[in-house]
C-alpha cells in the first residue's frame, strides 16, 4: 500500500480530529466541531445558528412543537389517530417526539429506513411499500422477528404468498395491511373484490396476520384550494371505505385503515372506518405545501408553520441586482417552487447550479454582502432532509441539539 506523505497525514489528522487548525476566534463552527459540543444529543455551550458553517440544515423547535400539537389536537378532535411518515425526517429523535406527543406509530417507505428506526429504539413501524424482491422480503420478515410492532404492506396474492413463506422460514406470523389503490395506479390493488380476495388469502395463510388496509391518496395532497381537495380525496377514498366495509362484513380484521397526508389531515376522518393519518410534511412544511391554501386561508396553507430552514452564506456580491450563495442543488435540490428567503420580500432564490444559489433582487426588503447568512424555507422537505447527515435543533436562535438523520440515504 502507498505510504501517505507526512504533510497529508497531518492534514487528515487535523481535519478529522477536533479540527484544531480552525482558530476559535473565527465564528463558523464546522460539523466536526459542533459534534464535539454534543452531549447525548444536547448542546449546552452557547452557540447560535449564525455560528454554524454552511450550508446547514436547521429546524426551529418552537415551530416544530406547535406543528406537532396542531396535528395531534386536530386528529384526536376528529376521532382518529396519527401514524406520521418518517420518510420525511428520517430521524429517530423526531420519531420519538411524535410518539411522545400521541402518535400510535410511525410509517416508513423502505426496509432500510425501518431497520434504522428500529436500531434507534422505535418499535411501532408500518412499512407502506410492498417489497417485491426475495432479499427485501426476507429482510422485512427478519426485522419483524425482533420488532413485534412491525407491519408490512402488500398488494398482490403472489407477494402475500412470498411473505408468508419468508415469515414461516424465520418462525413468525407477520402483521400485514392490504395496500388499496385510490385511483392513481401507482401501487396497491384495486378496491372491492380484488382487495377482498387478497385479504381473505392473507387471513388463510399460515405466516400472516391481517390488520386492515392502507390507502394513500398522494394525488390529492397538493390540490390547490381546500374545498376542491376535500371533494377529490373523499371521492377517491370512498372505494377504500367500501372495501373495508366488505372486509368487516366478511368477518375480517379491520382495525387499521391508514392513509392521507398533510394536505388532507383534517378531511380523512370523514371517510368511514378511517383510523389514522400518515402525515409527513406537516412537521417542517415547505414551499410546495405553503401554496396549496387551507380551510382558513385560501392563498397560503397556514395550518402548519415552516420550521425547516437551510442556512446559507453569501459568497459573491459583486454584481448588480443579485448575490451568489453557497446553497445550490446539492444543498436544496432543484425541486419547484424554488426555496423562499425567510422573512424577506422582493427577492427570489434559485438553487439551479450544483454548488451555488442565486438570490435575485426584484424590489428587495434588504440587500446582502459577502459573509452574510440567510435562511431558506425549503422547496420540498423530504428530498432536502435526505441530503444532510444531521439537523441542528434551534430554539430562539440557540443550537439546542444536534439530531442525526440516521436513515439518510437509506433508499433500499
Ligand atoms: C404512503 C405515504 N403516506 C404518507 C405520506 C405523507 O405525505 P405528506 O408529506 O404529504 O404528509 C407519503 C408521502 O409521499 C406517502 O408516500
Amino acid at each position: 500500500m502507498k505510504k501517505l506523505s507526512r504533510s497529508r497525514r497531518s492534514f487528515l489528522f487535523s481535519a478529522g480530529a477536533a479540527a484544531l487548525w480552525i482558530p476559535r476566534s473565527v465564528k463558523g463552527y464546522s460539523t466536526t466541531e459542533m459534534h464535539s459540543f454534543d452531549r447525548d444529543g444536547q448542546v449546552e455551550d452557547t452557540i447560535t445558528k449564525w455560528d454554524l458553517d454552511t450550508p446547514a440544515l436547521c429546524v426551529d423547535l418552537d415551530a416544530l412543537e406547535r406543528n406537532l400539537k396542531t396535528l395531534q389536537q386536530t386528529v384526536s378532535g376528529n376521532g382518529i389517530a396519527s401514524r406520521p411518515h418518517a420518510k420525511t425526517h428520517k430521524c429517530p429523535a423526531i420519531a420519538r417526539l411524535q410518539l411522545e406527543t400521541g402518535s400510535v406509530g410511525i410509517c416508513v417507505a423502505k426496509v432500510s429506513e425501518a431497520e434504522a428506526m428500529f436500531e434507534h429504539g422505535i418499535e411501532e413501524i408500518l412499512l407502506t411499500t410492498t417489497n417485491v424482491t426475495p432479499l427485501k422480503i426476507s429482510r422485512a420478515m427478519r426485522l419483524r422477528k425482533w420488532c413485534a410492532g412491525f407491519i408490512q404492506a402488500t398488494d398482490s396474492l403472489n407477494n402475500a404468498h412470498s411473505l408468508s413463506e419468508a415469515a414461516r422460514a424465520v418462525g413468525i406470523t407477520a402483521d400485514i395491511v392490504v395496500d388499496v389503490d385510490p385511483g392513481g395506479h401507482r401501487t396497491g390493488i384495486s378496491p372491492g373484490q380484488p382487495a377482498l380476495e387478497l385479504a381473505q388469502e392473507i387471513d388463510r395463510l399460515p405466516g400472516l396476520h391481517l390488520r386492515g388496509i392502507l390507502c394513500y391518496d398522494g394525488g390529492s395532497q397538493h390540490v390547490k384550494g381546500f374545498e376542491k381537495r376535500k371533494t377529490q380525496t373523499l371521492s377517491r377514498l370512498a372505494p377504500a371505505g367500501e372495501t373495508i366495509d366488505l372486509f368487516k362484513r366478511s368477518g375480517l380484521n379491520t382495525e387499521i385503515f391508514s392513509g392521507g397526508g398533510t394536505g388532507t389531515y383534517n378531511i380523512d376522518h370523514e371517510t368511514p372506518f378511517f383510523t389514522d393519518v400518515q402525515v409527513g410534511s406537516y412537521l417542517f412544511m415547505d414551499a410546495q405545501y405553503m401554496s396549496i391554501g387551507g380551510a382558513t386561508n385560501d392563498e397560503i396553507y397556514s395550518d402548519f408553520e415552516p420550521s425547516l430552514m437551510i442556512l446559507t452564506t453569501v459568497v459573491n456580491d459583486q454584481y448588480k441586482g443579485q448575490v451568489t450563495t453557497d446553497a445550490g442543488a446539492k444543498a436544496c435540490t432543484i425541486n419547484q417552487p424554488w426555496p423562499i428567503v425567510k422573512g424577506e420580500t422582493g427577492m427570489s432564490y434559485r438553487s439551479g447550479s450544483d454548488e451555488f444559489g442565486t438570490l435575485q433582487y426584484d424590489n428587495p426588503s434588504r440587500t446582502y454582502k459577502v459573509g452574510d447568512k440567510l435562511e431558506l424555507i425549503v422547496s420540498h422537505c423530504d428530498p432536502v432532509v435526505n441530503l444532510y447527515d444531521q439537523m441542528y435543533a434551534i430554539r430562539r436562535d440557540q443550537v439546542e441539539a444536534i439530531w442525526r438523520i440516521e436513515a439518510r440515504g437509506m433508499s433500499t
